[in-house]
C-alpha cells in the first residue's frame, strides 16, 4: 500500500476539541480510515456503510477478510437500523454496560456492508465508553467499523506510541487522548445461539454479565486451556504442554467465531506461558530462566508486583503489571507491558499466569494466546 503522511492530533479524553473531532470526522465521511481511542484499546476506524473505506481498514492493517470487524455505535436508534430483530437480552445488556467494553453479535440488517460482517449473517456492534470515539461517531453522522489498531497478529494498541510502531505511513490521521482506560478489548458476545455465549473475554467480565443474565456460558474450554504438562517443575526439561483442540472443534469454533484462533495471533517475541500455584510457578520461571542465561539468552520476564523481588537480581528485564489479584489493574498494564518487553530486545518472555476471576478471564485469554496455546505447569 501507499506510503503516506501519519498525522498526530492531541485530544483531551474528557472535552475534545471541536475542531480536531471534525477533522477526523471530515476524513472518515471522505471514505478514509482515522485511528481513534475507545476505552479498550485504539480502534482504526472507517465509515461502516462505505464498503471502499472498511476495504482501507483491512488494508492499513494487512487483515485477512475473513474476519470480521465491530461497529461502533454512539445511540441506540442506530442499532435498529443495523439489525433486523433485537432480542430481549440486548435491551437488558444494553441497559447495563453501554456505553461499554461489550460487544454483542445481532442478525444483521441488509444495510450492513458484506465486508464488515465477513459474509455472516451477523454484526458485531458496541458502544463504545469514550467521549472521543463517541463524538467522533455523531459527528460523522454515521456507525464506524473498526478493528484494533495494531498490524494484523501484533498486541493491540493501548497509546498512540504502540500505533505508531505499528501503522506509520498507513493511516492518514491518529488521535491521541492517552492511554485507554480498560486496556483489553471488549467482551464479544454471541446473543444468536440458543445460549448467551462469550465468543471472546474482555472488558465486562463473566460475572458482571451473569448479574444481568444468569446464563451466559464462558467461551469452551478447548480454546481457553492448554493440557497439563506432566514434566516435573523444577527440571530443566525442555517446556512442554500441548494444545487441546480437535481440528473439528476448531473449524466449528471459526466459523462461530471467526478471527479468535490461537493461530490469528502471535506476539513479536515468543512467550512462554507459566501456570499452577504461585510458588511453583515462579520456581519453575526461575529455572527456566537460569538454563536460558546460561545459554547467553536475553530474556524478559512478565510478572505481577508480589514477584518482583524474586526476580530483582536475577539479569532479566523485568515487567510487572500490579498486584495480581487486582485484574482491572493487570488488564490495563498487559498490553503495553508485552510491547515493552518487544522493545526491550529481549529473545523470549516468561510470562507467570492470573486466575479467571474479573477480568482475569481476559488477560488469561490474551496470555494463553501470546503464547501459542501451551501453558507450562
Ligand atoms: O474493544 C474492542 O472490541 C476493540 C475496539 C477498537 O472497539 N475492537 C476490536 O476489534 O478488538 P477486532 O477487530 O480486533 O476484533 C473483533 C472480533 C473479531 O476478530 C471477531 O472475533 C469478532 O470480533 N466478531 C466480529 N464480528 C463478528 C460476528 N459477526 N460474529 C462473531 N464474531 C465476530
Ligand atoms: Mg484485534
Amino acid at each position: 500500500m501507499q506510503h503516506r503522511q501519519t498525522a498526530v492530533l492531541t485530544v483531551d479524553p474528557i472535552h475534545p476539541d471541536p475542531s480536531s473531532i471534525e477533522r477526523a470526522a471530515a476524513l472518515l465521511r471522505a471514505g478514509e480510515v482515522v485511528v481513534f481511542p475507545t476505552e479498550t484499546v485504539y480502534g482504526l476506524g472507517a465509515d461502516a456503510l462505505q464498503t471502499s473505506a472498511v476495504e482501507r481498514i483491512f488494508a492499513a492493517k494487512g487483515r485477512p477478510f475473513s474476519d470480521p470487524l465491530i461497529v461502533h455505535i454512539a445511540d441506540e436508534a442506530t442499532l435498529e437500523r443495523l439489525t433486523i430483530s433485537i432480542p430481549a437480552q440486548a435491551r437488558q445488556l444494553a441497559k447495563a454496560f453501554w456505553p461499554g467494553p461489550l460487544t454483542l453479535i445481532l442478525p444483521h440488517s441488509p444495510l450492513v456492508p458484506k465486508l464488515v460482517t465477513a459474509g455472516l449473517e451477523t454484526v458485531a456492534i458496541r458502544m463504545p465508553r469514550h467521549h472521543v470515539a463517541l463524538e467522533l461517531i455523531r459527528a460523522v453522522g454515521s456507525p464506524i467499523a473498526a478493528p484494533s489498531a495494531n498490524r494484523f497478529m501484533h498486541v493491540s494498541p493501548t497509546t498512540a506510541q504502540h500505533v505508531l510502531a505499528d501503522l506509520n505511513g498507513r493511516v492518514p490521521l491518529i488521535l491521541d487522548a492517552g492511554p485507554c482506560e480498560v486496556g483489553v478489548e471488549s467482551t464479544v458476545l454471541d446473543l444468536c445461539s440458543r445460549v448467551p455465549t462469550i465468543l471472546r473475554p474482555g472488558g465486562i467480565s463473566l460475572e458482571a454479565l451473569r448479574t444481568v443474565l444468569p446464563e451466559v456460558q464462558p467461551p469452551p474450554q478447548h480454546v481457553m486451556t492448554a493440557e497439563h504438562a506432566t514434566h516435573g517443575r523444577t527440571s530443566l526439561a525442555p517446556p512442554q504442554g500441548s494444545l487441546v483442540a480437535n481440528a473439528r472443534s476448531e473449524t466449528e469454533w471459526e466459523s462461530r467465531s471467526p478471527g479468535q484462533l490461537l493461530t490469528h495471533y502471535a506476539p513479536a517475541v515468543p512467550l512462554l506461558l507459566f501456570d499452577g500455584a504461585v510458588e511453583a510457578m515462579r520456581a519453575a520461571m526461575l529455572a527456566e530462566l537460569q538454563k536460558r542465561l546460561e545459554r547467553g539468552e536475553r530474556v524478559g520476564v512478565l510478572v505481577a508486583d508480589e514477584d518482583v523481588a524474586a526476580f530483582r537480581d536475577s539479569g532479566t528485564v523485568v515487567q510487572s503489571l500490579g498486584a495480581a489479584a487486582a485484574s482491572e489493574q493487570v488488564a490495563g498494564a498487559l498490553f503495553a507491558g508485552l510491547r515493552a518487553l518487544e522493545e526491550a530486545d529481549v529473545q523470549v518472555i516468561l510470562s507467570r499466569s492470573f486466575d479467571e476471576r474479573g477480568l482475569g478471564l481476559a488477560i488469561r485469554d490474551r496470555l494463553v494466546k501470546a503464547a501459542g496455546g501451551k501453558v507450562i505447569f
